[in-house]
């Protein structure tokens, strides 16, 4: 099977009880968990990581050059911030799909600024937990190849 890593950055940890009126009442685990069922059902072995550190976040992406196919990434604030993450990324050539739970473009000016959109495959916003399994969908179509499954 495919392996994917569902990669997530600082703060997310607290969803569920993290702004719940911006982020909702589902925890990480409850999504990491619907991540790897889901995974399943289409082929995908789903990893999960979750860090607050920079460093961290791009140590897994280093560490997913060859250990996965592609990622799902919810980087946080350093979605706004990071080029080091955008660096990161353009280096391992891996497809990324950047998942965001809120609608980033209709919230305040700062979040309008993703570093991680011009190395993306794409960007899925605004659609909550769900936004993670359209995710995989995504990643899973790119890699399959065309007129196979
Ligand atoms: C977020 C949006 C970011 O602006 C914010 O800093 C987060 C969560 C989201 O999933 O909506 O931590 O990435």
């Amino acid at each position: 099977m495919t392996s994917i890593l569902v990669l997530n950055g600082p703060n997310l940890n607290l969803l569920g009880t993290r702004q719940p009126e911006v982020y909702g009442a589902t925890t990480l685990a409850m999504i990491e968990d619907a991540c790897r069922t889901h995974g399943t059902s289409i082929g995908l072995t789903v990893t999960c990581v979750q860090s607050n550190s920079e460093g961290a976040l791009i140590d897994a992406i280093h560490a997913a050059r060859t250990q996965q196919a592609g990622i799902v990434l919810n980087a946080g604030a350093y979605t706004h911030t990071s080029v080091a993450l955008m660096d990161a990324i353009a280096s391992v050539e891996l497809p990324v799909v950047e998942v965001h739970l809120s609608n980033i473009h209709a919230r305040e000016p700062f979040r309008h600024k993703s570093f991680i959109a011009p190395v993306a495959l794409g960007q899925i916003a605004g659609f909550g937990p769900k936004g993670y399994i359209l995710a995989l969908d995504a990643l899973a179509a790119h890699l399959t190849p065309k007129g196979g499954r």
